[in-house]
């Protein structure tokens, strides 16, 4: 690792002010002490002689030219921004390798098709050592600064990608999945009996407490991976776990509806005690409704259940990519908000074709027009709303809200440094060179920044995202 330094970024800063507002502060510097943490953002003055002035004036109040510590400068050329580092509220790190891979299936077949085969495939060491690095890799590539992984029900496997985040400098909530219901889950991969499932999560959490005490980069959470692949009782005994650890909890919720009508067959509210039939009374009755739980999906919900998931200040994911490609539905994000709800974006690799959270983003939006089509247009996103939800909504989402997600004094240096082409003033035809200065996305020097943003987002990927940092720490760097 590299030795700590003391970090001074110039230039460009956009960030989210609020759902609907992005703020661009230009001629910036951000200072970022040797701990990845923002300790002064200032405006600099235009002349170069009075910038470095300005510079140096904030390093002496700093007492950082008197620190042992060395101190590095960025600066940011012609096209190019800072962008908070993207948070992914929900995916899958064994399903990798089947991104793309879903011909037309929906849920329920889809898990017996492509999904649990292959995720009990990784209990192999050597494979899950292969794809887990490859996940790790690739998701910093795209600017995922934090992610909320679901591993496998495998303990050694599920341990292996809490280390390589951790190696990598990759935030993240690690779970081990649970899934024990004889019936839903197949035979060769199932938990043996709750009490094993449960045993084997608290071993994980173990692992994961001790490589990361103070739960700086790596957290566990605990994983039932949805009501139907759970006994009342492995529910029961997760519901209990989350109360004595105060961990946070992520599982699926209303994804799909043959799905929502085997949690009613499972679940009948004469067994479980729940107050009413709904997906979210299973939950809520086992103590796994709480304000560190993480719902992906939540297409499929009625007014009751979001009246009780804002009570319990439960958060969503929303995985539009995922919801479109296994044809779950769309989810009326608009709604949502509306009621309270705290919602960021999934990926939902590989439900989800893409591990990128700015397809997720463009995805959001176009399923948000989806639903305005439906009748109401409001329901349409902005770019503003879907990069919010992408980094401040998504910190909320995961509880570092307050750490990452934006540039404050304060928070963490979780950031991207993001470029786009900029086509030159008297460019022959032919003559250029796409992607020239690492971009691929060509802006004329005409527009606006909320137009480049804009133009970022609809067409751009991990080519535009050239330096990846967590905690101040380069972890990722586009060659
Ligand atoms: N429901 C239960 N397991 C899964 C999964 O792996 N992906 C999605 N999208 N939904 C699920
Ligand atoms: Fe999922």
């Amino acid at each position: 690792m590299a030795e700590p330094s003391n970090k001074c970024f110039i230039g460009t800063f956009i960030h989210s002010k609020k759902l609907d507002e992005l703020e661009y502060r230009h001629d910036t510097a951000v200072f970022v002490d040797s701990h990845g943490k923002i300790v002064a953002i200032e405006p600099l003055p235009s002349s170069s002689d009075q910038r470095a002035a300005a510079i140096t004036a904030v390093y002496d109040h700093l007492q950082w030219r008197d620190s042992q510590t060395p101190i590095v400068q960025y600066e940011c050329r012609e096209g190019e921004f800072y962008f908070p580092g993207f948070i992914d509220t929900h995916l899958h790190a064994p399903q990798y390798p089947n991104v793309g891979i879903f011909g037309k299936s929906t849920l329920l077949d889809w898990l017996d098709t492509y999904t649990f085969p292959l995720e009990a495939s990784l209990s192999d060491a050597a494979k899950a050592r292969r794809v887990y690095t490859r996940v790790v890799r690739k998701t910093l590539s795209h600017g995922t600064t934090c992610a909320a992984y679901y591993a496998t029900i495998d303990v050694p496997s599920t341990n292996l990608l809490a280390d390589l985040c951790l190696g990598a400098g990759q935030r993240a909530l690690i779970g081990r999945v649970c899934m024990d219901r004889v019936g839903i889950c197949p035979e060769y991969y199932r938990d043996e009996s709750p009490e094993a499932s449960l045993a084997a999560t608290r071993e994980s959490i173990a692992h994961i407490s001790r490589i990361d005490p103070l739960m700086e980069i790596v957290r566990p959470v605990i994983t039932p991976r949805f009501a139907p692949s759970c006994t009342t009782t492995l529910m029961k005994g997760l519901g209990e776990l989350a109360r004595s650890t105060q961990l946070p909890v992520q599982t699926h919720v209303s994804e799909n509806k043959n799905e929502i009508a085997l949690v009613r067959e499972l679940f009948p509210p004469a067994l479980t005690g729940a107050v009413d039939d709904t997906y979210t009374a299973v939950y809520d009755v086992f103590g796994l409704l709480t304000d560190k739980t993480i719902l992906a999906h939540g297409i499929h919900l009625s007014e009751g259940e979001v009246d009780i998931i804002v009570e319990r200040k439960a958060k969503i994911s929303h995985c539009p990519c995922s919801n479109s490609a296994i044809t779950s539905g769309a989810a009326r994000v608009r709604w949502l908000l509306g009621k309270g709800v705290c919602c960021g974006l999934g990926t939902d690799m590989s439900g989800g074709y893409s591990p990128s959270v700015l397809e997720a983003a463009r995805q959001a939006a176009l399923v948000s027009r989806h639903v305005a089509m439906g009748g109401d247009d409001r329901a349409k996103l902005s770019v503003e709303e879907v990069l919010y939800l992408a980094t401040r909504g998504g910190a909320e989402v995961v509880g570092l809200e307050g750490k990452v997600g934006g540039f404050e004094v304060g928070m963490d240096w979780d950031a991207q440094l993001i470029g786009l082409s900029m086509v030159p003033e008297n460019e022959e035809e032919g003559e250029g060179v796409e992607g020239e200065d690492g971009g691929n996305v060509d802006i004329f020097g005409w527009e606006t920044w909320p137009d480049i943003v804009a133009k970022w987002l609809y067409n751009g990927d991990d080519r535009n995202t050239k330096k990846v940092w967590v905690k101040g720490r380069l972890v990722h760097e586009r060659k």
